[in-house]
């Protein structure tokens, strides 16, 4: 299985588009990086790494994509733990970044990953495939982080504490929070092997979609079961902080259940491709048999 060799890979792409942390401001750069590198599942960069492969792209090529979106994501991470948010300190076994640097810092670092992401994604100099799905790629991903996509869905788990929510409205929160970024994970991973065509984006669309709502899930039924040494953060916010879960709206049970289902959903996706989706499959795996 290479997702060892996809987290180095990815952990070294970073590591050079990161900006040097003796470079001024020494401060900002310093906890950009202290929140972006060594640590994480670093799941939606396999996501590109698998969407790529499956669709035979450059393996050269997809680093960048795969950088693009970690950060999107660890700029998340640093936002939600925010005091005005989840007000949480830990974070990939370290304290979270408001409480090693300082809130300002921590929102700064935030806006500084957000534009990096974009920054390398749109410039020739890291991102080689042509201008046309250069130019795709941040249709995207902008989509994706913003207010359609993973923006909006944290303003609605924000409104949603303290109340409980339909199903349905619950799946359209998380596809938000969550799912539009691992979309747009498998969507740029497509991009980097010059594929636009139906056939081949609509299945990996509805995989995707399965494994963004089973990640969530998974994500939630944690909070309420895990440990803070396993996950690295603490368990147990959601309940204190009201939130609108899968195990509060359905019982861990049928939460559960929920997530096999996306699996298997996610797997048929799949089955309608002529291409090697071996890694995508166990992607899919990892995502609802995942400890932390
Ligand atoms: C945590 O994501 C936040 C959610 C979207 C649920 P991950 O569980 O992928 O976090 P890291 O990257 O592994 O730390
Ligand atoms: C956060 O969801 C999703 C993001 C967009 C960052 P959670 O608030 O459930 O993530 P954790 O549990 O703090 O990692
Ligand atoms: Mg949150
Ligand atoms: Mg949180
Ligand atoms: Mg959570």
């Amino acid at each position: 299985m290479p997702f060892r060799g996809f987290k180095l890979r990815v952990e070294a792409a970073l590591d050079r588009v990161l900006p040097a942390a003796d470079s001024g401001p020494g401060r900002l750069h310093e906890a950009m990086r202290y929140v972006s590198l060594d640590g994480g599942k670093r799941i939606r960069a396999m996501l590109v790494y698998g969407a790529g492969q499956a669709v035979d792209a450059n393996s050269d090529v997809l680093d960048i994509p795969a950088c693009a979106v970690e950060l999107i994501h660890a700029y998340s991470l640093v936002h939600d733990d925010l005091p005005a948010m989840d007000n949480d300190t830990l974070r990939r076994g370290k304290p979270t970044c408001h409480i090693a640097y300082d809130d300002a810092t921590a929102i700064l670092v935030g806006d500084g990953l957000q534009s990096l992401a974009f920054e390398i994604l749109a410039s020739p100099a890291f991102n080689t495939v042509p201008v046309e799905l250069r130019l795709q790629m941040v249709f995207e991903l902008g989509r994706a982080a913003g207010h359609a996509g993973m923006v909006g869905g944290q303003v609605r788990d924000i409104a949603a504490e303290g109340s409980s929510l339909t199903l349905e409205q619950l799946n359209a929160l998380h596809r938000g929070k969550t799912g539009a970024l691992i979309r747009a994970a498998v969507v740029l991973g497509v991009l980097c092997g010059g594929r636009r065509d139906p056939d081949t984006l609509n299945p990996l669309k509805q995989y995707a979609e399965q494994i963004g709502l089973a990640f969530q899930i998974i994500d939630d039924i944690l909070d309420e079961e895990s440990d803070v040494d396993t996950l690295g953060k603490h368990s147990g916010v959601d309940r204190v902080l009201s939130k609108a879960t899968y195990p509060s709206t359905l019982g861990l049970e049928a939460s559960r259940q929920m997530a096999r289902r996306c699996h298997a959903q996610a797997l048929v996706a799949l089955e309608k491709l002529d291409a090697d989706t071996h890694i995508l499959r166990d992607i899919a795996d990892l995502v609802v048999d995942r400890q932390f």
